[in-house]
């Protein structure tokens, strides 16, 4: 089994300061709402979410859904499900799903067009990662972390085969060839 590190491709700071500066941007946009919903997509987007939420400084609450994830290996995967259902209801709420990465942009289209259809009162993504060489699904992407290129990454709650996701930093596993 090959217990490499992976090679660093986004530093902890580099994401610290991404993540901050998301935070100032959203703050601003939605500074006259009286609350922001985050809704954070299980399990990638955990860590992100935790950063996210707290670099928010407007009152702001938190939900989590999941979805059927697919593994690296699998192709072509399956259709996208909803696994578990968030617990509050977003009618009438401003509402920004948080999202670790879109690749094909299966994942996000479904679930823009699953929330949109229960009345909230605006709805918006933020995702940490983009690879938009791999898109399938054209998606509107409201607020971005960074556009990678099409390699497969992992840490800070992104995962491979459930690996890696406590990294603090982003890494590409050894063997996937240098960007
Ligand atoms: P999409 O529906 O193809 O956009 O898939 C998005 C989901 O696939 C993400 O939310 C991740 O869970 C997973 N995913 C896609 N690329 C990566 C990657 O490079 N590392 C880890 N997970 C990924
Ligand atoms: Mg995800």
């Amino acid at each position: 089994m090959n217990r490499e590190e992976p090679k660093v491709f986004l530093s902890e700071e580099a994401i610290r300061r991404r993540v901050a500066k998301l935070g100032r941007r959203i703050s601003n946009d939605y500074a006259k709402v009286e609350n922001l919903h985050l809704i954070g997509v299980l399990r990638g987007s955990f860590i992100f979410i935790a950063d996210l939420s707290r670099a928010l400084t407007i009152p702001r609450s938190v939900d989590f859904l999941a979805m059927s994830t697919y593994e690296s290996t699998v192709v072509p995967k399956g259709p996208v499900r909803l696994i578990t259902d968030l617990r509050t209801d977003i009618a009438g709420k401003h509402v920004l799903v948080v999202e670790d990465i879109v690749d094909t942009g299966d994942t996000l289209d479904y679930l823009m067009s699953l929330l949109a259809s229960r009345g909230p009162a605006s709805l918006k993504c933020c995702t940490l990662l983009s690879k938009p060489a791999c898109r399938k699904t054209e998606v509107r992407i409201d607020y971005l972390g960074f556009e990678i290129p099409d390699v497969w990454v992992v840490g800070y709650g992104l995962d491979d085969k459930e690996r890696y996701r406590a990294l603090p930093y982003i890494g590409i596993r050894s063997g996937e060839p240098a960007v």
